[in-house]
Parts: C-alpha cells; structure tokens; sequence
C-alpha cells in the first residue's frame, strides 16, 4: 500500500488546473448503458472509482477506449449481461448507479447492494422508492438488488428522506425514466452540479428532461437515445480542496478550469473567515491573509456546503484562533478525520453531529491513516500546514477520487513523496 510522506510549511504558489469532476463522470459513464450508439465523454478523470465503473461496465457488456485526449468512448456490445457483481460494487457505492439504466433498457437488473460505509450508514431506500414507483419490481436475493419491469411508466415521485435529497438515487430513477413511458416528475430531486451534468448529457443523448438543476425535474420518456459526446464538468470539490491548501498554507494560489459558481458556498464562507478569493469566468485565487476568522459551518444540499468539503476545511479550522462549529446535515457520523488529527495536536470534540473546534496555534507532523477519500484529503493539508514529517498512510483512498493530487501539489511547491508502506 502507498502512503504520503509530507514535509509541512511549505509555501506554495502558482496555479493549478482541476480535472473533470468524478461525481459527475460516474454516473454519466453508467448513462452509456442506455444506448447502443457511441458516448464520447471528454474531461473523465484519470482516477480508481473511474477505473472500478468501466470494469463494471465491462462486466455488463460496454467495451471502452481511451484516446490519447483522454476522451472515453463507450459502446455496448452485448446487452445480455444484467449482473454488477459484489466484489466491483463493494468497492465503490456510485456503482450502484447502473440499476436505472440497466432496468431501463434490458428490462432486468441484479445489482449487488453497496454494503457498508466509514463515513456511516448510506442506504438506498430513495433508489428503490423511485424505481418501484416508475412500475419495477424489486427483491433482495443473496444481497443483491434484483429488479424488473417489462415496460416502466412515468409518475410523480417524491425523493428525498430525512436528510434531503439524494444524488445517486436522482441519477438513478432519472436514469431510468428517460426511457419510461410517458411523463414523470420527480420533486426534491438533487441540484448538484454533477446531476445537473449527467441530465444535460441525457438530453445530447436524446431524453427530454426539463427542470434541470431545479429541485422539480420532468422527464418525458422517449423510445430510445442516440450516441452523444459530452464534455465532464471540472470538479467543484477538487477546486475546494485547493482553495484550502492555499489558505491553510498562507498562500497565493490560482485554481484554473473550475467553475467559480459551484464554489458559491464555499468563497462565501472563506470570506466570512476573512480570506478573500478572486473570481473570474473559469478560474479563481485565493489571496493570503493575515489573520482567519472561526467559522461556523453547516453541510447541506447543494447550493449549501457541501459535506464533500467538510473534512477539509475542519484542518483549516484546527489551525484558526478560536473556537469554530462544524455540523453535518448529510452523513452525521463522517468525523473519522477527527481523531487522526488530534495526533497531529488538533483540539477537535464532536457532539453530536457537530464538531467543536478549538484552534490551535500549530499542528505537528504525525504518522496518521486515511480513512476515507475525503477525510485523505484533509490530512493532506493537516499535512502541508504541519511543523515537520507527516505521514499519510493508505492513501489508496485519495486515489480514489483526485487525479495525481501529489504531483499538483509538488507542482506548487509542498513536498510530497509516495512511498510504499510496509503495512
Ligand atoms: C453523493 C456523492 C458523495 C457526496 C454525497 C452528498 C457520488 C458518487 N457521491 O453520494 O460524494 O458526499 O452525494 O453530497 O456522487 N439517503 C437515504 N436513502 C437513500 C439514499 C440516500 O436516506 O436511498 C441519505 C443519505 O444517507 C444521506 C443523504 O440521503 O444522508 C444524501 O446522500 P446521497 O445524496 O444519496 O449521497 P450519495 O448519492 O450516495
């Protein structure tokens, strides 16, 4: 296993591109299973959880090729297989996104249930809400999701439970409706970019959605999609996290190719810390200051917080005088990070689903592991704002979900070495 060995204080400076967002490729490179022409996609990041989905892809049929652009291309071969296997989906839940495109055109799905989570519990009641609704039949067997329909039917559907919305379940049950017959509403659906994204390739695809990025989506179904190319939006959280590691590290970066808009919350509450970015149409900069403020944050649905951030901005947080508050409204339990910087010297409690931050003057290199893609990420930064060598062990996890993020970083200036792990 790799781990990270970090040489903290570090300035950095300079710019660095974002690469397309991995919550949006996934369930768009599932929508290729809704067609059997072509689907370009451009800007798919070159990342594990990308890899897990074309195997599954490849498990049900679709074959791919990548150009030396970076563009994949899909095309289903053999619309016969209808299993995604437990050992793929284990790995990696936003597998569980090729059930609506499965059930929607080869009429019948086995689709391994996800299975278990660090950041805590994550069902799929809302996908099999929606699904059931548009007219599926659907049994657990052997832990698998095993739907059927021979024709679904559009209808108003309701999705989201106690915490809001879901993305993967709207990607779900938009997924299958574009094929369903007639009209379907789905009201509370979730307004991430990244769904906003796939619905925009749904319709270069053929499907007749409408409402897309509002929370009230209609979706007439059609007999068939066509091929498409479709260009990946960059990524929102990828382009947070380097906004941190400048501010983290006191220092002037450019983040380029982002979309300054999907950040809203996210500068919004940086300047209520007092740092300030500069926007323009494709990139920002966050310019060093000299004093942060506490904060208090709060994880929403989009256009809130986002809960994706959250980690990292806690090892912000942990290195700003004063006492901050950060609530989680979407995964109430994703606080693993915590512990592994308080060996780091961060003065981090939860309560409930709250974290109470007690900034702390400077945080010392420690040797920590990664629990989870997200909570990686934020070692990291803990990890280049640190006096001395951190280590960052399993960091398969960040490999997960951001492209050579050592590699963007040592660009910048930080020292980052990867190195086997003798674990
Ligand atoms: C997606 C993202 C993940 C992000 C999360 C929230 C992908 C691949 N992953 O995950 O990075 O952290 O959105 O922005 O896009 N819920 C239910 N029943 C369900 C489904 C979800 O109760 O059937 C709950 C969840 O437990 C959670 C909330 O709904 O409390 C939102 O989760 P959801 O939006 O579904 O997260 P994912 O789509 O799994």
């Amino acid at each position: 296993m790799d781990k990270f060995v970090i040489e903290g204080q570090r300035p950095l400076r300079g710019a660095v591109e974002i690469s397309g967002s991995k919550n949006a490729a996934l369930p768009i490179l599932a929508a290729a299973l809704l067609s059997t022409e072509p689907l370009v996609i451009k800007n798919v990041p070159d990342l594990w959880d990308v890899h897990t989905m074309l195997k599954i892809l490849g498990a049900l049929g679709v074959t791919s090729s990548k150009n030396p652009a970076g563009e994949i291309t899909l095309n289903v071969a053999d619309e016969k297989p209808d299993t995604a296997p437990y050992e793929l989906v284990k790995t990696m839940r936003a597998s569980f996104c090729v059930l609506g495109p499965l059930l929607a055109r080869r009429k019948r799905a086995r689709v391994s249930l996800p299975g278990g989570c660090v950041i805590g519990p994550r069902p799929v009641d809302l996908h099999l809400k929606g699904l059931k609704a548009l007219g599926a039949r659907i049994e657990i067997e052997d832990g698998y999701v095993v739907a059927e329909a021979t024709q679904l039917k559009g209808t108003e559907i309701y999705l989201a439970g106690a915490n809001g919305s879901s993305v993967l379940a709207t990607a779900n049950v938009v997924m299958a409706a574009v094929l369903a017959e007639g009209k379907t509403t789905i009201i509370n659906a979730a307004c991430e970019p990244e769904i906003h994204d796939l619905m925009q390739c749904l319709n270069n695809m053929g499907a007749r959605i409408s409402g897309v990025g509002t929370p009230i989506v209609t979706i007439q179904g059609v007999e068939s999609l066509h091929g498409a190319v479709h260009d990946v939006i960059p990524d929102r959280i990828e382009g947070g996290t380097f906004l941190v590691a400048g501010a983290i590290t006191n220092s002037s970066i450019e983040v380029k190719k982002c979309r300054p808009a999907h950040l809203a919350a996210v500068v919004d509450k940086m300047s209520q810390m007092g740092i300030h970015v500069e926007m323009a149409a494709a990139s920002c900069r966050v310019i060093p200051s000299a004093e942060i403020r506490p904060a208090d944050i709060t994880t929403l649905p989009y256009p809130g917080f986002p809960t994706d951030l959250q980690a990292q901005f806690i090892a912000l947080l942990a290195l700003t005088h004063g006492i901050s508050l950060v609530t989680e409204r979407i995964f109430p339990d994703r606080f693993m990070h915590i512990a592994e910087m308080g060996r780091m010297g961060a003065r981090i409690r939860k309560e409930g689903a709250t974290a109470v931050i007690e900034g702390v003057q400077e945080l010392r290199g420690a040797p920590v592991m990664a629990s989870d893609l997200r909570a990686s990420a934020a070692l990291v930064l803990a990890g280049l704002a640190a006096r001395g060598t951190s280590e960052i062990q399993r960091v398969y996890h960040i490999d997960r979900g951001y492209e050579s993020i050592e590699k963007k970083l040592n660009a910048l200036g930080a020292r980052i070495e990867r190195t086997k792990d003798e674990e």
